[in-house]
């Protein structure tokens, strides 16, 4: 096929004088409508899609329960303030979400329009409740590119260089196995090296422990690399805050609403967060976000922190709607099962081609480390030109995200089609 299509190419031609030249376009794919995991662009080209519009439209694009709340919701009232008023499907969705929390006892949440803005509320409830106000991130990490979230956000130089200064107060540290670091630690240590630097470095000579009123950490790494850090750690982690009395808040904008094959990336380690954050999936693609805290953490006082469209009612319905899908249809479970056979058929395709270096993930959040930047934009433009869209993470790697309804049949056109990308593109 030819890409980009005329159409497409008079799109391109529109938005290269009109938009802001600051969006990160990956390649010049220009949707036009989708049904499941196929989506058409404005020439009619058909393409299988493994971003889900970057792991948002969790059920699929255009899923009819869901279509069918939001032009319920949309006939009967587009929006009121919540902040300043009572909407009742806001503290219904509020209620859901409580069902699937992965905290015992009771949870509140504040709902936003973005995952970015979950975080900045994650921040500020950390901040108040505790009265300290250091917070802890990874490298690796990505939070968001508002202020405060693009302070913690440490994937890229580039999504920091020129914006300083940044919220003070933000230490980072190394994620997981510590394999970002110069000399990564060897794996016959007892215990977690990267846990020992925080506690052993950063809280002997920066700051105190005592200081400190938050650690965010993404359970999987999203856009640092789909990275899932070694088992116990996280738990490490949680034992940490709680020797300092420090919240531990679990960003799950990328990685949450089912996934890895879990509700939350959290609950495979076990472990409970204070606060977790989520967004993208949560609405199937409407603008929502939701920052969900233990009741004993969310205690500010009215007037701390609001929002006017947070939590509007479309974007309410779609996210009842899309926690209505994932357990009706058993979202989980498949997400599961099929993140497995792509897996695996990755793993085999690994075996054929040692340009892939490793294949990752949990569930259906799956990344492929190719050896540098270079290959993974050759692999990532190629497979578009296939009619697979993938999109690339990290430093030198590729990143499947399907929606969590993907099928068994169309995972192994994937592979098939992946597998071929593998052999011409990279080893040409
Ligand atoms: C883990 C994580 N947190 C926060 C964000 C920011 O979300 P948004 O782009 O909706 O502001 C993202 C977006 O990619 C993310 O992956």
């Amino acid at each position: 096929m030819e890409l980009p299509g005329p159409k497409a190419r008079e799109v391109l031609e529109r938005d290269g004088r009109t938009t802001s030249p600051s969006l990160p376009r990956a390649y010049p794919f220009v949707p036009a409508r989708g049904a499941g995991s196929v989506i058409e662009d404005v020439d009619g080209n058909v393409f299988l899609d493994l971003n889900a519009g970057i792991a948002v439209t969790s059920t699929g694009h255009c899923h009819p329960t869901v279509v069918e709340a939001i032009q319920r919701q949309a006939a009967e009232l587009i929006h009121y303030s919540a902040s300043d008023f009572y909407l009742p499907i806001y503290s219904e969705l509020a209620e859901r979400l409580a069902e699937v929390a992965p905290m015992a006892g009771g949870v509140r949440s504040f709902l936003t329009n973005s995952g970015t803005e979950a975080v900045e509320a994650g921040i500020k409830l950390a901040r108040w409740s505790t009265g300290r106000q250091y917070v802890i991130a990874f490298y690796g990490a990505f939070h968001g590119r508002s202020y405060g979230s693009v302070s913690l956000t440490a994937s890229k130089a580039k999504y920091r260089a020129g914006f300083g200064p940044l919220l003070p107060g933000v230490l980072h540290a190394h994620y997981g196995d510590g394999r970002d670091m110069a000399v990564p630690p060897r794996g016959d240590e007892e215990g977690f090296p990267t846990i020992d630097h925080i506690e052993g470095l950063l809280m002997e000579r920066i700051v105190a422990p005592e200081e400190v009123a938050a650690i965010v950490v993404e359970p999987v790494l999203g856009e640092g690399g789909y990275i899932v850090p070694p088992e116990g750690w996280l738990r490490a982690l949680r034992d940490l805050c709680d020797r300092h009395g420090i919240l531990l808040i679990a960003d799950e904008v990328q990685s949450g609403m089912g996934r890895t094959g879990k509700m939350w990336a959290i609950e495979h380690a076990g472990v409970e967060p204070d606060i977790l954050l989520s967004g993208k999936g949560i609405a199937s693609g409407m603008p929502l976000g939701a920052m969900i805290a233990k009741e004993t953490v969310m205690t500010w006082t009215a007037g701390t922190h609001g929002s006017t469209y947070g939590g509007n009612p479309l974007a309410c319905a779609a996210a009842i709607a899309t926690l209505d899908v994932i357990r009706d249809e058993e979202l989980l479970e498949n997400a599961a099962k099929v993140g497995d056979v792509l897996r695996n058929g990755l793993r085999d395709v690994q075996s054929r081609h040692d340009v892939i270096r490793e294949v990752r993930g949990l569930g259906l959040m799956i990344g492929i480390e190719l050896p540098d930047h270079d290959t993974a934009a050759a692999v990532e433009r190629s497979t578009f030109e296939r009619g697979l869209l993938m999109l690339g993470c990290g430093d030198a790697s590729i990143r499947m995200s399907p929606a969590l309804g993907f099928r068994e049949d169309q995972a192994r056109v994937a592979l098939e089609l992946f597998e071929e990308v593998v052999a011409e593109t990279v080893e040409r």
